[in-house]
């Protein structure tokens, strides 16, 4: 057991309370911006004549030199401290002597943890709004490359009308987007730097808050020490966009499987991206898609889990709190692997161009055609859809398509019919003239496919490109 504390304590800590207590097992995950938030300190420290500049320079070389260390795995991290931030200031001092015992000037575990997981999370916003990116990039591929391979569009699963395989993915690209803009949209507001909170109530030492926000790409200090300390609000709703993200990635993972099933065969997945059976030969099954859709209630949970351990904590920091980490670690550990995953799957999945344009035509997916065609030539629409109704049950007892019926079998359905109407409901029409902006229509979905590469042409700008260079060299 080693512990920064036990001057007021008559008695060792009980082992099993050690054990419960300590949180090093995880937290050492971010042991570089811990070490990155001392850095920042000591040198305001330093700058503020708080320490000499010797001092400064002295503690300042030594936190890079750890760093470096635990980096090229010449330094452990030991489970015998209770948490990442006892270890670093323990090894300090242990180099250093009464010098590294001067680096928690003004500072409490209590900010230090605050900033050192906002500084992880930061970074991994980042990292996801990247995969994210990869990802639409992947589907503006498939966008523009079929935006004339015809599928029929479901409501119900049922058939319902035609679309085209671009016009399907153009639907996830927006859910995804707005993925990314809530990724932009969360790193702005929790870009502030709580280090300088102290315990809870700030420091008596001259502190300059914005100087150590500044040098660690922050837009500024939080403005109330006892929020800086307990706020978490940004942990839950960066849980909530990542839950949005798999639901996302469940939904699409479900199509997928329908699509690659025996049955439909719209697309074949890549051998790389499937599975095999222990007992069936033949089988190659789906489970990257399948794992992605389970794995979403892992992510969900993580959220439920963390709005209920903080609805009844009072300010300012509790305990509690600790348990934000490995949840959110998990979750977004998950969401990045399915990212990528996902990328890749969809990178290199064969699409059946003739089995969806198939099954597009067989299914009525043409009767609201069929409908606005009489309603053109005068038919009122409520009528128009009982006539086709009916015509579509001649259909099915014929056993054939509209389209495949005689003009004379049509005209005793309804006199209005011409022999225009066999290109009205082909397929290529019923989609073509669908030219309002956001529909198939190849015109009106060229339209959409430009808009998006000019949104992937330009980044959002995080603004904190050069901090680490700062800190660390
Ligand atoms: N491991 C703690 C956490 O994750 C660090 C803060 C400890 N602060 C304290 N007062 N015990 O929240």
């Amino acid at each position: 057991m080693a512990q920064l504390w036990g001057g007021r304590f008559t008695k060792e800590t009980d082992e099993l309370v050690y054990r419960f207590n300590a949180s090093i097992s995880f937290d050492k995950k971010f042991y570089r911006q811990d070490m990155e938030g001392s850095i920042a300190h000591v040198k305001m420290l330093g700058k503020q004549g708080i320490l000499t500049e010797a001092e400064t320079q002295e503690i300042v070389t030594a936190l890079r030199e750890i760093l470096k260390e635990v980096e090229d795995g010449t330094l452990e991290i030991s489970h015998e401290y209770e948490d990442i931030h006892s270890f670093v200031e323990a090894t300090l001092i242990d180099r250093l002597g009464d010098t590294g015992k001067k680096l928690h000037t003004g500072r409490s575990r209590n900010d230090q943890v605050a900033l050192d997981m906002r500084l992880y999370t930061r970074q991994e916003v980042l990292e996801i709004d990247g995969l994210l990116k990869e990802f639409l990039q992947v589907m503006l591929g498939v966008m523009e490359e079929h935006v004339d391979t015809f599928m029929p569009g479901f409501t119900h699963l049922q058939k319902a009308q035609p679309v085209t395989l671009a016009h399907h993915f153009g639907a996830y690209f927006e859910m995804f987007k707005r993925d990314r803009q809530r990724m932009e949209d969360i790193y702005r507001r929790m870009n502030y730097c709580p280090l300088g909170s102290g315990a809870l109530a700030g420091t008596t030492y001259d502190l300059d808050r914005y100087s150590t926000a500044a040098q660690m790409g922050f837009d500024g200090p939080t403005l109330n020490s006892m929020d800086g300390v307990s706020d978490r609000d940004y942990l839950i709703e960066l849980l909530s966009a990542l839950s949005t993200i798999m639901m996302h990635l469940s939904r699409f993972s479900e199509e997928v499987i329908i699509w690659n099933s025996n049955e439909y065969q719209f697309v074949e997945i890549d051998d790389a991206y499937s599975t095999g059976s222990s007992i069936m030969p033949q089988k190659k099954n789906p489970d990257i898609a399948e794992l992605v859709r389970g794995k979403t209630g892992r992510v969900y949970g993580a959220l439920m889990s963390l709005l209920t351990t903080m609805k009844g904590i009072p300010l300012a920091y509790n305990k509690d709190m600790q348990e934000d980490k490995e949840l959110t670690f998990d979750a977004m550990d998950t969401v990045k692997g399915c990212l990528a995953l996902f990328s890749g799957m969809v990178a290199t999945m064969k699409f059946h161009k003739g089995r969806m344009e198939a099954s597009a035509k067989n299914g009525f997916t043409n009767a609201t055609d069929a409908a606005d065609y009489l309603v053109n030539h005068g038919v009122p629409f409520r009528d128009a859809h009982g006539i086709i109704g009916k015509l579509v049950l001649h259909c099915i007892e014929k056993g054939v398509s509209i389209d495949e019926l005689s003009l004379e079998d049509l005209q005793k359905i309804s006199p209005v019919f011409d022999k225009d109407i066999f290109d009205a409901v082909s397929l290529e029409t019923c989609v073509e003239k669908r030219l309002t902006i956001g529909a198939p229509g190849q015109k009106a979905m060229k339209q959409v496919i430009a808009l998006h590469k000019e949104y992937l042409a330009q980044d959002w700008k995080s603004g904190i490109s050069d901090w680490e260079a700062g800190l660390l060299s």
